[in-house]
């Protein structure tokens, strides 16, 4: 399965691309812009009903590792009315981007030092394991300026962060809603994340804060049901569904927070067929000239709609 590897980068939508990359690259370590595009966005037009006009940051940190390796493409559409609001009412694991975890060296120092850069704190560092294979991780959680939530994990029974002071390294995950566990792992198996890091059916009570009335009873918190699938190579994915399910929180492309996410493929051509001999509906392999090179992709049809592009990075 060398043809996928994994997850590039998150997509967030901003309202202001210079805010965005001004505060993730001095506050949350991605310093590299890869390119800095502007113009039309192909191969969303059965996503968003048009071909989005859109300012793309793709951003990367120099602190990135093997396990925290993922990046951040900052989205502002232009066009229309500018960003869509972001969907009311999202906890995590209705459909859609939940969040965007990095995997940090010190996660209580972190934490602080972007709370103190304006991130407001949504869980206060803890430490865990998960089952079935008890691997241990610290964590916690804040929410950017504009509402995308954070997770910050250091995988201590995975991995020991390089040395050097506390920081945030790349994206370890992505987490998204879906509505059948056994469909998704199955689909996403096949996109090369085949290796189970963890399955949870326990509801996290540090989270229950987030399900806030109207849109949940306080008093009667769904069941969440999570799973790590990872690929050998890139960042994670974590699907969650919940009992009973959440409303839509996908939102339209481009809407403020985490909206989307790119699986990296070594190469788009045969990833493309692999999607067709699977009978994937996909919209069309796109080449955008980024200036500092090609950003090839491919935007497909994932089993609950979620926003989900296959991209070859030649920038
Ligand atoms: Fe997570």
């Amino acid at each position: 399965m060398t043809t996928f590897l994994g997850v590039d980068h998150v997509g967030i939508g901003v309202g202001d691309a210079d805010e965005a990359i001004d505060f993730y690259g001095r506050h949350v370590g991605f310093d590299e812009v890869l390119f800095d595009y502007s113009g039309e966005v192909p191969g969303l037009e059965a996503i968003a009903g048009r071909t989005p006009v859109a300012r793309i940051a793709m951003v990367a940190s120099s602190s990135a590792t093997p396990i925290g390796p993922g990046r951040l493409k900052l989205v502002q559409v232009l066009d229309g009315a500018g960003p869509p609001g972001p969907p009311p009412g999202h906890a995590c694991g209705e459909v859609g981007v939940c969040e965007i975890c990095l995997h940090v060296r010190g996660v209580e120092l972190v934490h602080d030092q972007l709370v103190a850069a304006g991130c407001r704190s949504l869980m206060e560092p803890t430490s865990a394991d998960v089952p079935p294979a008890g691997v241990t991780l610290d964590i916690a959680y804040v929410e950017d300026p504009w509402g995308t939530k954070l997770e910050l994990i250091e995988w201590t029974g995975l991995w020991r962060s390089l040395p050097g002071p506390a920081r945030a390294e790349g994206v370890n995950h992505v987490a998204f809603g879906v509505t059948d566990m056994a469909r998704t792992r199955a689909f996403y198996a096949r996109l090369g994340f085949d290796q189970l890091l963890f399955e949870s059916v326990e509801f996290f009570g540090p989270m229950a804060p987030w399900y806030a009335a109207p849109w949940y009873d306080p008093g009667r918190l769904p069941a969440q049901h999570m799973t790590m699938p990872m690929s050998a190579q890139g960042a994670a994915i974590e699907p969650c569904v919940l009992d009973p399910p959440g409303h839509d929180c996908r939102g339209a492309w481009g809407h403020l927070g985490p909206m989307d996410f790119g699986i990296r493929v070594g190469n788009l051509h045969s990833a493309a067929a692999r999607l067709a001999a699977d009978r994937v509906e996909s919209y069309g392999a796109q080449s955008l000239d980024v200036g500092s090179g090609e950003w090839r992709y491919l935007y497909f049809a994932e089993p609950d709609g979620n926003y989900v592009q296959l991209l070859e990075a030649r920038y």
